[in-house]
């Protein structure tokens, strides 16, 4: 099984400058940060990482920590990704309001995007894919459990000027949302679904992915038909592999079509290493869509 990598390459406004003893420095807009990243277990090009706040503390699985700010940082800072505006932010779970590893999955959903098609955003946060859709002319659903996400997600939709684009912002439970969708024989073209380990829906529904995941893309399958154009899945964080995930993706009983997993990961704009991030799997009525170039 030879196990695609998706790259999401250095841009104007986002770079992982270096990497290695367990952490990351990266540029968002004007601003330098450093993360703890356990993967990074190679050495630094650099030991001299001047930086404008540093995530000290806390682990993926366990979270806490917090920013240690040494100058004078902003509580959010416009940055641009994929041509569409966010705002970047320090957040309490060590992210910056947005996933950089996601681009090659927002270009993905761009090349299916066009006016009067349908995608449906699951676990969508701050809403950088369900902008990239709109912006592409398509009639979107954001669907995620955090009213704050949902409302910063708005947010970005009027700093990227598409307040009035076709947008259903929707504060729900994923697997909630799907039931009953699929109860109103609804479909769509594209769905993307990025969700946590662990979750809770707003009204306390537990999400636990490797209980869960199953029967959500069960779910997911049945608002596909053979006109669709992609499902993507993303996981993160989590002690689980492609060939698992590609596994399970090819025991759902999607339409007709081609499934793809593998890897997803962040290219080190000095020297090109990869930095792994998480694991992706999509399915494609057909041939995989146009890969972007420089993919490999
Ligand atoms: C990893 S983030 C998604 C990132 C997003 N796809 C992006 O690229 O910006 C996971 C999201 O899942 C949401 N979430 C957690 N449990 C949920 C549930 N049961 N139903 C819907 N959303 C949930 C969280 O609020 C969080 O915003």
């Amino acid at each position: 099984m030879n196990l695609p990598v998706l790259v999401a390459e250095p841009s104007a406004d986002y770079a992982l400058l270096d990497s290695g003893h367990g952490r990351k420095l990266e540029r968002c807009g004007p601003y330098r940060f450093i993360r703890p990243e356990a993967q990074a277990m190679w050495r630094p090009a650099s030991l001299d990482w001047p930086a404008d706040a540093e995530f000290i503390g806390g682990s993926d699985e366990e979270g806490g920590g917090r920013w240690h700010v040494s100058g004078t940082l902003p509580a959010s800072w416009p940055i641009e990704q994929a041509g569409i505006r966010l705002h970047a932010a320090c957040t309490p779970f060590r992210h910056l309001a947005f996933f950089p590893d996601m681009a090659p999955h927002w270009q993905a959903l761009a090349a299916v995007s066009a006016p009067g098609s349908e995608v449906l955003n699951l676990f969508g946060y701050t809403g950088a894919a369900s902008l990239v859709a709109a912006a592409a002319g398509a009639r979107v659903t954001h669907v995620d459990a955090s009213k704050r996400a949902v409302e910063a997600a708005r947010a970005n939709a009027v700093l990227s000027g598409l307040h009035n684009a076709r947008i259903r912002w929707l504060t729900d439970d994923a697997r909630k949302f799907v039931a009953r969708e699929i109860r109103r024989g609804k479909r769509y073209d594209a769905i993307l679904l990025d969700p946590p380990k662990f979750g809770r829906g707003p009204e306390g529904e537990v999400w636990d992915l490797t209980q869960h995941l199953p029967a959500l893309l069960a779910d997911c399958a049945q608002l596909l038909d053979q006109d669709s154009k992609l499902l993507i899945l993303t996981t993160y964080a989590l002690r689980l592999s492609s060939v698992a995930v590609d596994a399970l993706m090819r025991d759902t009983a999607f339409p007709a079509g081609q499934i793809e997993s593998g890897e997803m990961a962040i290219r080190e704009a000095a020297r090109g290493i990869l930095l792994p991030t998480a694991l992706f799997s999509r399915w494609t009525p057909d041939s995989p869509p146009p890969v972007a170039p420089g993919q490999h």
